[in-house]
């Protein structure tokens, strides 16, 4: 039972870009988001999960015009295939509308004319780079140039690749766009800023109220402290967005219009569908309003987004639920390595469920990155789910078909273990309610645990086979199958289609809600299989379908036990030359939040290595300690700069990742044997 009355909340998930196709990293978004809504639906709760394409901007204007096609056709085409593949993971959107549609132009306008009336809106002239033949401004990321330190040919308009230098594109040399090839020209033109200064205290107060997960709001606190700058909310046409109005000519910035795509598919729904819209948006009211983002876009959301809301007198979000990027097999999704997985990759080999799951069963209220390792995703669900789970039901199911007309004892044999499996119900569903679906998934299989171990205990298949023994049959293979539903009614909002079965298989309804007594003298309906074992070959095609050999190798990151398959020769690894290194400076790297640049020293000479060891070493602990490094490592570019070697670590990962330290006695340039 909801111990509580109804509450009201709205549910969102990030709005995904229309501009290219769903991966696996917004599944890992939309899974949680989507659990997490379907708990709250199965305790009785009027809750309400909306989302939308992200429509504008100046990349979609520019692919579709590679296409040939319009902007419209473009967004159109790409929401289909987003609707379709959210549909395939089983994400329950209660709506799902875009950026570009009247509602969200009419609270554009309606919330710039408020904070225009409140005096937040500022506006000067800027220069800034000016594509002549495309008649275009550039952003950064659109010209390409010599790095003005190390000189390095083709780099983007704001950073170095290869020395990590940061400069405004204003300072390449041989600037061109990397649109058309033209020289850019410096031009002025008029813009349009949010004045955040003028809203610190309110967003001070924000970052001090609880709302925030408490990394989050430490980083976003950082920023506020280095002092809010004015936010640019506008672009000149040509922009695939709405026009501001007034200003003929110039558009809202695509981050302005994208989160109050919230309020217009939230909007949308309430008028399809005749809910009250109000009440959800004004300050005051009783409902509940929650984003479930990446921590990437962290500051949209946790200071451009409530100070908008604040100013325009719409009240702001009752939680903000960051969490952390997605790796596979503890790297960074790479096409090279075919672990850049679409999701209709994904769904043409395996079903949903597995990786919904999966999920679950890694997911925590932290910001800290998942790891899809995909070795332990076939263990894990074909030990979990299906060997213990499913075996749950599937053991007693037979037994009840054949002897008892799929009909429940009257009586209880077990009271105390099926009213312990549904008083648990209540300390599971704080977990679900707090995010903590891992130990949610851990409570619950230990539960399965025990179920197969009470029928182990019983060994109905023995007993069956003695005609006076069959009422214990009857008896203990109806306790497992209230066992079976106590644990499906937790795992409903994580495996739904499973679920479904299930109440197919229970006659009953396997919410939350209706979980209070044990079924007694219940008719069952047919068993049907519930979930088949994960196939480590489709594991392995979808990896195949997904590899993009002609993609540039992505850099290296600590490897995992699971990727040391082949041999080397000795000669192979005579070629390594690792030899002692002092460390004499370690900097974070801007921008990426898992690597360290090292300076390391063999005696003679000096060394730069990015290291994916953040997780366990704070840069100030590192500095005099002496490790082992490859030092014949052919140097290798990096986003952030040239990494010319390697220092060897070990560890699962995570903060138990151990650099390789040397002995006493060992000296700077010594050769490792
Ligand atoms: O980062 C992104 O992919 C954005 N399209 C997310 C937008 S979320 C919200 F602000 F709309
Ligand atoms: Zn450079």
């Amino acid at each position: 039972m909801a111990a509580n009355p109804a509450r009201k909340i709205l549910v969102t998930s990030a709005l995904p870009y229309a501009n290219g196709s769903l991966h696996l990293g917004h599944l890992l978004e939309q899974v949680q988001t989507d659990i997490w809504v379907r708990f709250q639906k199965s305790r009785g709760h009027d809750c309400l999960y909306v989302c939308a394409d992200d429509a504008h901007g100046t990349a979609i204007m520019l692919t579709a015009e590679k296409l040939g096609i319009t902007p419209e056709q473009q967004i159109a085409n790409i929401r289909l295939e987003h609707e379709r593949d959210s549909a395939g993971f089983l994400i329950g959107f209660d709506n799902f509308h875009t950026t570009h549609s009247q509602e969200n132009r009419f609270w554009c306008e309606e919330i710039y004319r408020c904070l225009k009336a409140n005096d937040h809106i500022a506006s000067r002239a800027i220069t800034q780079a000016f594509d002549p033949e495309k008649q275009l401004f550039l952003a950064d990321r659109f010209i390409k140039g010599t790095c003005p330190r190390c000189k390095t040919a083709d780099q983007y308009g704001d950073n170095c690749e290869a020395c990590g230098a940061t400069y405004s594109p204003a300072d390449l040399i041989n600037p061109v766009s990397a649109i058309s090839g033209a020289t850019p020209v410096q031009k002025e033109s008029t813009h349009f800023f949010f004045k955040l200064p003028e809203l610190e205290t309110m967003l001070k107060e924000w970052l001090d109220s609880d709302t925030l997960q408490p990394q989050v709001a430490n980083k976003l606190r950082e920023w506020t402290e280095a002092g809010l700058q004015e936010w640019d909310i506008s672009r000149d046409a040509p922009y695939f967005g709405f026009e501001i109005p007034g200003e003929p000519g110039k558009y809202f910035y695509v981050w302005l219009d994208a989160p109050i795509g919230y309020i217009a598919s939230f909007q949308h729904y309430c008028e399809r569908t005749g809910h009250p819209f109000d009440t959800y948006w004004r300050p005051g009211g009783d409902t509940e309003l929650y984003h479930f983002i990446g921590k990437d876009i962290i500051n949209f959301h946790g200071l451009f987004w409530p100070a908008m809301l604040h100013s325009a007198g719409l009240r702001t979000p009752t939680a903000i639920f960051a969490h952390g990027f997605l790796t596979v097999n503890g790297n960074k999704m790479s096409k090279s390595r075919g672990t850049f997985i679409n999701a209709g990759t994904y769904l043409e080999h395996l079903d949903a469920e597995y990786l919904r799951y999966y999920f679950a069963a890694k997911l925590s209220s932290s910001v800290d990155d998942i790891d899809l390792n995909l070795e332990d995703f076939v263990q894990r669900v074909n030990s979990d789910v299906v060997g213990k789970i499913v075996n749950i039901a599937s053991r007693c199911a037979g037994f009840l078909a054949r002897g008892f007309d799929n009909q429940l004892t009257a009586e209880c044999a077990e009271p105390e273990l099926v009213a312990d499996f549904i008083a648990r119900g209540d300390g599971i569903a704080e977990l679900f309610e707090a995010r903590e679906f891992n130990k949610a998934m851990r409570e619950v299989v230990a539960m399965a645990d025990r179920a197969n171990q009470y029928i182990d205990e019983k060994k109905p298949w023995v007993l069956a086979k003695q005609d006076d023994r069959a009422s214990e049959v009857h008896a203990v293979c109806s306790v497992g199958v209230n066992l079976f539903r106590a644990l499906m009614t937790y795992l409903k909002p994580v495996l739904p289609a499973m679920a479904e079965k299930a109440e197919a298989f229970l006659a009953c309804s396997l919410d939350w809600t209706a979980l209070q007594q044990p079924l007694l003298g219940h008719r069952l309906g047919t068993f049907q299989p519930l979930l088949t074992r994960v196939d480590p070959k489709k594991v392995e095609a979808m990896v195949e379908a997904s590899r993009d050999a002609t993609a540039p190798a992505s850099s290296a990151a600590p490897a995992t036990t699971a990727e040391v398959t082949d041999t080397i020769a000795f000669e192979d690894f005579a070629k390594v030359d690792l030899r002692i290194a002092r460390i004499v400076a370690a900097d974070l790297v801007e921008g990426a939040d898992k690597l360290l640049r090292l300076t390391l020293s063999l005696g003679d000479r000096e060394y730069q290595v990015f290291a994916g060891i953040r997780s366990a070493y704070q840069p100030a602990d590192l500095v005099g300690k002496l490790t082992v490094m490859v030092a014949n490592l052919a140097p290798r570019k990096m986003r952030f700069g040239v990494s010319q070697g390697m220092v060897l670590a070990a560890g699962p990962g995570g903060k138990e990742l151990f650099l390789l330290e040397p002995h006493e006695g060992a000296l700077p340039g010594m050769q490792v044997k």
